[in-house]
């Protein structure tokens, strides 16, 4: 009776299968589940399906699901894999910056609309943008440029940077910098450590505190944020220089491992679950009833806001690569962050932006809004689409 029961089960996936692949919408998903970006890729996974629960109701989709491991090398072996064998209608994901670098040509050239749910890499919405590749997280720029004043603005003068080395660190510095000097700050030095390699940032901090800099101001993502926070703070450096950057350094998807080293650090995100809105209200309150009570983080709400957004261009009768990746560059709604719209120009999103300080509240780790930047859109950067 047992191996019956398998055996019908078995059959009746099999039969759901063909049923789904006949019409059905087919969508590969390309997100790091191994590697230093595994919790990102999880995370991201997790907001994608809460939104297809949410948004997707009725809709004729099958989900394909590749790890990119977070490396552009494999990452093109996987893409090549979902377009040209399972033959995708749109890919969506990607973490890394150089990833999505890595892909550019590929899915321009392949002419299959990508959905990108993280990496932040400036150059895919500007002078290598394309009408396929749109964005629902962030440009590494727009994260960035406006905390040049804001730190400014703080009373720090001097400041010393810090993040890894490749595209997303070089971009996130960068953009911060700019505005930091223009502000009338200097930036007394800094440093790009290892990607993926450096466990030990004893070396970059005691160069850090010798600056003379006022502040630190860095980005650094998944267990390497979780490394340098702590180590940050047990160096000592905390409480005489403190510490700024993008907020992938204390996000809340990995907060609660940093622990009260990350109490105090000032930075800033496109989202927080923080935010108060009956729409993220509802979200966080959504995310929470499937994860333990757990809120939900910026990963989450890129793959929940990229699954509202791929359904309302299905919805709206888009079905081939074509179709979708035109539908998709002229989506609007508000979600959880706020109001968000795909910007014609480049496809990059346009979004608020929030400054939040990491605090304790009771035993708990949270994130208090210390200002909300106006929606920030990029510049064209060369894009012509
Ligand atoms: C990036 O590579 O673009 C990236 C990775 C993790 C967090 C934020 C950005």
């Amino acid at each position: 009776m047992k191996n019956a029961g398998i055996l019908i089960t078995i059959a009746a996936s099999l039969l759901s299968a063909s049923i789904a692949s006949a019409d059905a919408v087919k969508v590969g998903v390309l997100l790091p589940y191994s590697g230093v970006y595994a919790a990102l890729g999880k995370e991201i996974d997790a907001g994608f399906n809460l939104g297809l629960e949410e948004f997707g109701k009725g809709l004729d989709l099958e989900i394909v699901r590749e790890d990119s491991e977070a490396d552009p090398g494999k990452s093109i072996a996987k893409a090549r894999k979902l377009v040209l064998q399972d033959k995708v209608d749109v890919m969506t994901g990607i973490v890394s910056s150089a990833v999505a670098g890595a892909l550019r040509d590929f899915v321009h050239g392949a002419k299959v609309p990508l959905m990108i749910t993280n990496a932040g890499n400036n150059s895919v919405t500007g002078a290598k943008c394309s009408p396929y590749i749109s964005r629902f997280s962030f440009s590494n720029g727009q994260i960035n440029r406006l905390m040049g004043q804001w730190v400014y603005d703080q009373g720090v003068r001097k400041v010393f940077t810090l993040a890894p080395d490749y595209t997303a660190g070089h971009e996130m510095i960068d953009s911060f910098a700019a505005t930091f000097v223009a502000a009338g700050g200097e930036i007394v030095g800094g440093e790009y450590t290892p990607f993926r390699k450096t466990k030990d940032f004893g070396p970059y901090l005691a160069t850090a505190k010798a600056s003379g800099a006022d502040a630190v101001y860095s980005f650094y993502a998944g267990g390497e944020a979780i490394t340098f926070v702590k180590q940050y703070d047990s160096f000592g450096l905390k409480a005489n220089m403190p510490l700024f950057g993008a907020g992938f350094l204390t996000s809340p998807l990995y907060v609660n491992a940093e622990g009260d080293a990350s109490i105090g650090v000032k930075t800033v995100l496109h989202y927080v679950p923080t935010i108060d809105s009956a729409i993220n209200n509802s979200f966080v309150a959504k995310f929470q009833s499937q994860h333990e009570g757990r809120s939900p983080s910026e990963f989450a709400v890129a793959g929940y806001d990229a699954a509202h957004a791929l359904s309302l261009a299905i919805q709206q009768g888009a079905t081939d690569r074509a179709s979708i990746a035109e539908s998709i560059s002229k989506v609007s709604f508000t979600g959880p962050r706020g109001e968000v719209t795909i910007d014609p120009k480049t496809n990059n999103i346009v979004q608020p932006l929030y400054v939040y300080e990491t605090v304790k509240k009771g035993d708990k780790l949270t994130q208090k809004v210390l200002a909300q930047l106006p929606n920030t859109q990029d510049d064209v950067n060369g894009c012509s689409l």
